[in-house]
């Protein structure tokens, strides 16, 4: 498939941008975006960037109704000398068309996705915040756009990324989160969307998420669905959990989302011999390491969350306070670790980072 042009439509106005300190997660966007269209036997095209503003859908678009829709989440930041940077982002587009394949949506190549994001890098690249913590986050994400009540694949859809430069995504920063785990609602199961970026997946999980708030938590820990006894993810983050020396996280069971940050994480402890493990935990494991005094730590791991340590677990309301609710240093070390290589501020041995660079024009 050949190069798409991109055609370029610059905003007159610049929108005002937020203070560093004032930053939130996801609520202000930056001045433009990009958009491509894709229709049955044509494939995609219609590539732009252009002023961010409300797009016009049809009512009957199928998104609206069947919710065919995928999205991802990445984060670019100014590197020393002022470049531009991004962190495994073909990871993100491999893991969209995998999305996709699941929700019967055509693929947008991986090429030319990340093409696409530099280049309105580029345009907007004054909104990449530099203070410590913040970065721009990035949502590309695609939607069934075909105007049609019956339940089937739509045969248009529409391609978009939008920037919105944020702080941490817990209003705790890097400080530990109480999480509540969920018992009767589930996330998902194996042979469902659970491993898919699909919003129904998130939709799903609202109402759990409102209670978990309300009692004063920050996010649900699902379990499996089937017998609600296995530890899958939080709403935002893969989990870890390091009991006795081991680092352990649930393995890939098809319900479970399979994090880059997740993927990362795993990479660098075994780099540092540290032993991992991907496998089956229950809740009850957690809580029978903690009463025997070896479960050291907990943490989540995600593109916004980065690694959010687990200060406290609720669980059928018994409280489990992870290592006396402070800050491990596992997670700690990690964090730093992670966001130093995304930041361009330490070697990257993995070859994680790819420098944005302006395109050439043709
Ligand atoms: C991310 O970590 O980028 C995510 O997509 C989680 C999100 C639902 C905020």
């Amino acid at each position: 498939m050949g190069k798409h042009i991109i055609d370029i439509t610059l905003s007159e106005t610049k929108k005002q941008k937020p203070l560093s300190d004032q930053l939130e997660f996801g609520r202000v966007f930056t001045d433009h975006m990009f958009i491509a269209d894709y229709t049955e036997g044509q494939g995609w095209g219609g590539h732009r960037i252009v002023p961010y503003a409300p797009i016009a859908l049809d009512p009957a678009a199928t998104v609206f109704h069947y919710g065919q829709s995928v999205f991802e989440g990445m984060k670019a930041y100014v590197g020393k000398d002022g470049k531009v940077l991004l962190f495994r982002p073909e990871e993100n587009m491999r893991r969209m068309n995998l999305s996709c394949d699941r929700l019967c949506m055509p693929q947008f190549t991986e090429q030319s996705a990340i093409e696409a994001l530099e280049e309105l890098l580029v345009i907007d690249k004054e909104w990449i915040p530099t203070a410590e913590g913040t970065s721009l986050y990035i949502r590309p994400y695609m939607i069934a756009t075909e105007p049609y009540l019956g339940v089937a694949p739509a045969r248009k859809y529409q391609f978009v990324i939008i920037l919105s430069p944020v702080g941490s995504y817990y209003k705790e920063g890097i400080h530990p989160v109480k999480i509540l785990v969920e018992d009767d609602y589930v996330r998902a199961v194996a042979g469902g969307t659970g491993m898919a970026k699909t919003a129904g997946n998130y939709a799903s999980g609202l109402r759990a998420q409102e209670i978990a708030d309300r009692k004063g938590y920050s996010q649900v820990l699902w379990l499996d669905g089937v017998e609600r006894k296995y530890i899958e993810e939080v709403g935002s983050m893969n989990v870890f959990f390091k009991i006795n020396g081991e680092v352990i996280t649930p393995a890939l069971n098809g319900s479970i989302l399979e994090g880059i940050t997740r993927k990362s994480i795993i990479q660098l402890l075994k780099h540092w011999d540290i032993p991992v493990i991907e496998r089956k935990i229950s809740v009850e494991e957690i809580y029978e390491a903690n009463r025997a005094g070896t479960l050291e730590e907990a943490f989540g791991t995600g593109t916004a969350a980065v690694v959010s340590p687990i200060g406290e677990l609720n669980w059928r309301d018994e409280k489990l306070v992870v290592n006396n609710g402070d800050i491990g240093s596992l997670s700690e070390k990690l964090y730093n670790e992670l966001t130093g290589i995304q930041y361009g501020k330490i070697a990257d041995p993995f070859d994680w980072v790819v420098e944005v660079v302006e395109p050439a024009k043709a």
